[in-house]
């Protein structure tokens, strides 16, 4: 097996899952554990952080779980300091929270779903940055790998949601600006772009839309959204490939990309 992230240290925000089985951050977090990085991993739910921890821990990786909040800056500067102290610094931020669950047409859409979807999926993303930063430069270097959505340039077709189309669209922008203001720092500010996926999160937006059983396999198999690659649905590990690749020395001349995984979804002709 490679290593590609040996002796690196990995802050995963938003590492655990909001349902049985596999997000992203999990599987972002136990790919990066494999290639041989020790992970920080932070989710605001800490039992969800403990299993992630727990899962790479008993893979033979090493990896610590803490719980803090992305949305409060106090919790970030925190759980960087944690990782200061007990890892012994930080290489690389990986910020994965978002939500995408409020949703509504523009006019309609509540002015509390507008602020939370911001806080939750643009702010976590800049606090996670603004806590990490500090660390980076006292490394001499790092990599960051923000999250986005097919959300923040192609509108949902489904559930529209204005406040997670802006949010994501917000994390692109700040990942450009920030790639741009920190290279001459040796830090790399990449994004990555996600399609339709197959995660907890989406299973449990569709089950409470009332699909669920064969009909909820059927969408995730065959939804009918006209993926380019022919394959409905990019997995949690399409993703963790990608952040593994931007975080490692292999994307070491790669800054500001907003790298799409998602199946062709953003070139699909209409
Ligand atoms: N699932 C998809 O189809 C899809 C598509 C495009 C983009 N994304 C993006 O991918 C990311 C992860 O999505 P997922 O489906 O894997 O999510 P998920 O809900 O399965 O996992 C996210 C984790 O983040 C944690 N979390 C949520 N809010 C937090 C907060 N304020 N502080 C700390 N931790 C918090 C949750 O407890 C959970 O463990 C999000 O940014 C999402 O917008 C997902």
């Amino acid at each position: 097996m490679s290593r590609r992230l040996e002796g690196k240290v990995a802050v995963v925000i938003g590492a655990g899952s909001s349902g049985s089985g596999w997000s992203n951050g999990k599987a972002v977090a136990a790919a990066y554990a494999r290639e041989g990085a020790i992970v920080l991993a932070v989710d605001f739910d800490s039992a969800r952080a403990e299993e992630t921890a727990r899962i790479i821990t008993e893979e033979g990786h090493a990896a610590h779980a803490l719980r803090a909040d992305a949305t409060s800056n106090t919790d970030m500067e925190a759980a960087m300091a944690y990782a200061r102290e007990k890892l012994g610094g930080i290489d690389i931020v990986h910020n994965n929270v978002g939500s995408g669950a409020g949703g509504g047409a523009l006019h309609e859409y509540s002015l509390a779903d507008w602020d939370l979807e911001i806080a939750v999926s643009l702010k976590s993303a800049f606090l996670g940055m603004r806590a990490g930063i500090p660390h980076l430069l006292a490394r001499g270097g790092g990599a960051i790998v923000n999250t986005s959505s097919i959300a923040a340039v192609r509108p949902l077709l489904r559930g529209k949601s204005p406040g997670y189309t802006a949010a994501k669209a917000g994390v692109e922008a700040i990942t450009r600006a920030a790639a741009a203001e920190y290279g001459p720092n040796n830090i790399r500010v990449n994004c990555i772009r996600i399609g339709y996926c197959d995660t907890p999160l989406v299973r449990g937006l569709y089950e409470k839309a009332g699909i669920r059983g064969e009909a909820l396999e059927a969408k995730m198999k065959e939804g009918g959204l006209g993926v380019p690659l022919r394959r409905e649905r990019t997995t949690v590990w399409d993703v963790a490939a990608a952040a593994v690749f931007l975080a490692s020395g292999e994307a070491g001349h790669i800054t500001g990309v907003i790298l799409n995984v998602d199946g062709g979804v953003d070139v699909a002709p209409i």
